[in-house]
């Protein structure tokens, strides 16, 4: 049987996952280590790179190719922004800035916002990660912060997904469905790892400052 495209982007890349997810940063929240300003501060730095995201989305939405990846219940700019304000409080837009690589991803995503496949690389690495892992860091950080329903953890709070599991077997159906030639499938395999690396060098900035948000 041929592989996928699902299949193939999920297996070159999974070395690349493995090494985001096991950044210090990421492995100390986990173990529900990182105090509320540490958390606070991944919050702050996905808020500029789903403001870009999301803008390239929108500017997509009638592309054939990236268009149907555009979906309305996956916006979560919104969501950050009440989780913002929950975090650092109603003056939160002067509180925060982003980091040296956030930029880096941000302008990487902006240079490829009018090449569907490459939106769609940021696409898939940024949504379906949310969809997936990011249903776990959710447990734990509600865990370790208490937040209530106001905010704190609505970024990975998907309330107009109501099956994440039928999602992610859709969205990959989508992916499989892309008309693709070998070229082009590498060309995002490429742009997927790039994302990756650059997902990396944001939680590694963040970790920097982990001799100051560890809690005992
Ligand atoms: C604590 C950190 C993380 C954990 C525990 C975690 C865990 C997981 C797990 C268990 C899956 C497989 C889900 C499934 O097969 O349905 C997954 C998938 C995925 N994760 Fe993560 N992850 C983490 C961090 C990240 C990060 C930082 C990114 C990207 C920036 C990411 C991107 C993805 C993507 C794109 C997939 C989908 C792979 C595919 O099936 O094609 N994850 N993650």
């Amino acid at each position: 049987m041929t592989e996928t495209f699902a299949d193939e982007l999920r297996q070159a890349t999974w070395g690349d996952h493995e090494a985001a997810e096991h950044t210090a940063y990421l492995e100390a929240l986990m173990s529900g280590k990182v105090s509320r300003a540490g958390y606070a501060e991944m919050v702050a730095q996905h808020y500029f790179a789903y403001v870009a995201l999301e803008a390239a989305g929108r500017a997509l939405a009638d592309d054939p190719v990236a268009g149907p990846f555009v979906r309305t219940e996956l916006e979560r700019v919104p969501a950050l922004e009440r989780d913002l304000e929950t975090l650092y409080g109603p003056a939160w837009r002067e509180e925060i800035t982003p980091s040296k690589p956030t930029l880096t991803y941000v302008a990487r995503i902006n240079q490829v916002a009018d090449w569907p496949g490459g939106f769609i690389a940021h696409h898939y690495t940024r949504y379906l990660g949310d969809l997936s892992g990011g249903q776990v860091i959710r447990k734990v950080a509600e865990r370790t912060y208490e937040f209530d329903d106001e905010g704190g953890v609505g970024f990975y709070r998907f309330p107009a997904v109501p099956d994440l599991k039928a999602f992610k077997v859709e969205y990959r159906d989508q992916l499989n469905a892309l008309d693709l030639d070998d070229v082009q499938r590498k060309r995002i395999v490429r742009e997927t790892l790039l994302a990756y690396q650059l997902n990396t060098e944001v939680l590694v900035e963040i970790g920097k400052r982990l001799p100051e948000y560890l809690v005992a």
